[in-house]
């Protein structure tokens, strides 16, 4: 397939003047990042009340222009990145296993799917994120296509570019119950025998050339800043090297297991990972009155250990393949609680769209009925969620222009009791608690670390606090709330609670680092 290349004019001279912004992993360590579903976040005609019935599992009509038009919304939130859906064109689907406005099972490279706009909508959307100082994170899938059929009567012929059998590894069922056979992993299928996902020999030199070279061409022809790599543990890890060095960008891989060794694993083969080795524990810690939070300390102490960067990692409480917090539980306070973890533990903090207006997958939980439209929510920026996410971004760019060791320095337990989990990250101690809307107060003295006499802010009620002469912090805890204390000393410029606001001025755009793109690129056929 690849043996005729055709170098045209075009092609050269698009090599020549297209240059690629690079974010690198260090760019992306102090962002947060909003992930937008992009058939389900914004219509390009602004409707609010467009049917969109999750468990139907069709196009809602979600678009890159909706997102465009919408980038206040977010950007009012506090986010400065946004991850986007796989755009890539898509297998149909079929009424069994649901249609692919999702975005997962692709057939072409190299062509857009088009429900979600054009490449000149793909582009604008880009460069009006760039023009705010924002960044752009588009999913993306290696290891495998879609078909619509069983696997037996696969026509390999519809995929570009990997358009013959001898890119695949043969049929066979993926097992989760087996990580420890790498082979069960890296070569069996995910999907099932309705939308059977054939599984790429990403370990063969030719597959692996093909996605380099299309990976260098997607970043640069839509000026992508970071990717979010769908099943990456699913995929040989030697393919990684050669393909992240091609897209010159941040990677979050996907490795949705709960071994947090195992996925801390990955970070030796990609720069970041979604924290999925702190996230079951810590969903279960708070969605519920019983909920342990020793577990969830045991896990912050693992991930702590075993994670290459754990300021690089994707940390999250939702996202579309899992439960919706408030499908879990209703209780505003233990929202409140695993999004403050979320935002201001370690890693970059990603919020699924939706989390902010307490969407709770009516009539499910999980995948297809947490992937609500956002436009039922009128994208009403006075949702309690939202204004807090509001608040905790600016806590977290606060306390990174105070203290530039805070984002490397690695959050951990300083207090822990059944109901209660206190937190150190630099200067900041969170405390938190899984009490819920109706527990009772009481007071919690925490060892803090703070030196003998430090005035610390809590900066959701704005409350101040001493330490005492051991540096004990005598914590006023209720209604479930969580704490969030900040030397009152270290806030100035913040705007928070009082403080002084840093004069506002035009910031521009950091310089950007270009990287000359290689200067021959080639065209492979259709
Ligand atoms: C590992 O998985 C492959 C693919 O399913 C299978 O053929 C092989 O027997 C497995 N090996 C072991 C040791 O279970």
């Amino acid at each position: 397939m690849f043996s005729k290349s055709i170098i045209t004019t075009t092609a050269l001279s698009l090599a020549l003047c297209q240059q690629a912004l690079a974010a690198s992993a260090a760019d992306w360590r102090s962002r947060t990042i909003y992930q937008v579903l992009t058939d389900r976040f914004a219509r390009s005609d602004g409707s609010t009340t467009a049917t969109c019935n999750t468990g139907d599992r069709v196009y809602c009509g979600g678009s890159y222009a909706g997102i465009q038009n919408q980038l206040d919304y977010i950007q009012n939130m506090g986010f400065d990145a946004v991850w986007i859906s796989p755009v890539t064109a898509q297998v149909q689907g079929n009424t069994v296993d649901g249609y692919a406005y999702h975005g997962y099972w692709q057939q072409d490279l190299y062509e857009l799917n088009s429900n979600f706009g054009t490449a000149d909508d793909l582009k604008a959307l880009s460069a009006a994120l760039h023009a705010r100082g924002m960044y752009l994170m588009v999913d993306i899938v290696v290891n495998h296509n879609g078909y619509n059929g069983a696997p037996s009567t696969i026509d390999y012929s519809v995929f570009n570019p990997f358009n013959d059998e001898k890119y695949y590894h043969p049929y066979c069922s993926i097992d989760y119950s087996d990580t420890s056979n790498a082979t069960n992993i890296e070569q069996c299928w995910v999907g099932d025998e309705s939308v059977p996902l054939p599984d790429l020999r990403t370990e063969d030199a030719d597959v692996a050339s093909g996605y380099q070279t299309w990976i260098s061409q997607l970043v640069s022809d839509y000026s992508i800043d970071g990717l979010r790599i769908d099943t990456s543990m699913e995929v040989d890890t030697g393919f990684w090297s050669g393909f992240l060095s091609a897209a010159g960008v941040y990677a979050v891989g996907e490795v949705d297991e709960g071994d947090a060794d195992y996925v801390c694993s990955f970070q030796d083969y990609l720069p970041g990972v979604l924290n999925y080795g702190t996230y079951f524990p810590l969903v279960s810690a708070f969605s519920s009155t019983s909920g342990s939070i020793s577990d969830l300390s045991n896990a912050i102490n693992t991930v702590k250990g075993a994670c290459a960067d754990t300021s690089l990692l994707g940390t999250f409480s939702e996202n579309h393949d899992q439960p919706r917090f408030a499908s879990l539980t209703g209780d505003m306070a233990l929202a409140q609680n695993v999004i403050t973890f979320t935002m201001l533990a370690d890693g970059i903090p990603i919020i699924y769209e939706g989390q902010e207006q307490h969407y709770n997958a009516l009539g499910g939980s999980s995948d297809p009925f947490n992937r609500e439209a956002i436009w039922y929510s009128d994208y009403n920026q006075q949702a309690p969620l939202y204004e807090l996410i509001a608040t905790l971004n600016k806590v977290r760019k606060q306390a990174m222009s105070d203290d530039g060791t805070y984002l490397t320095y690695q959050n951990y337990p300083i207090y822990t009791d059944t109901t209660t989990i206190a937190m150190r990250k630099g200067k900041m101690v969170t405390v938190l608690s899984n009490n819920g809307a109706n527990g009772a107060s009481y007071t919690q003295s925490i060892s803090s670390g703070y030196a003998s006499g430090t005035q610390v802010t809590e900066l959701l009620t704005c409350d101040t606090l001493t330490a005492d002469s051991s540096g004990n912090l005598a914590v006023p805890m209720g209604s479930g709330a969580p704490r969030v204390y900040y030397p009152t000393s270290g806030l100035s410029g913040s705007g928070l609670c009082g403080a002084s606001t840093r004069k506002l001025r035009f910031m521009p755009r950091p310089k950007p680092k270009y990287v000359k793109k290689p200067k021959v690129k080639t065209m492979f056929r259709a």
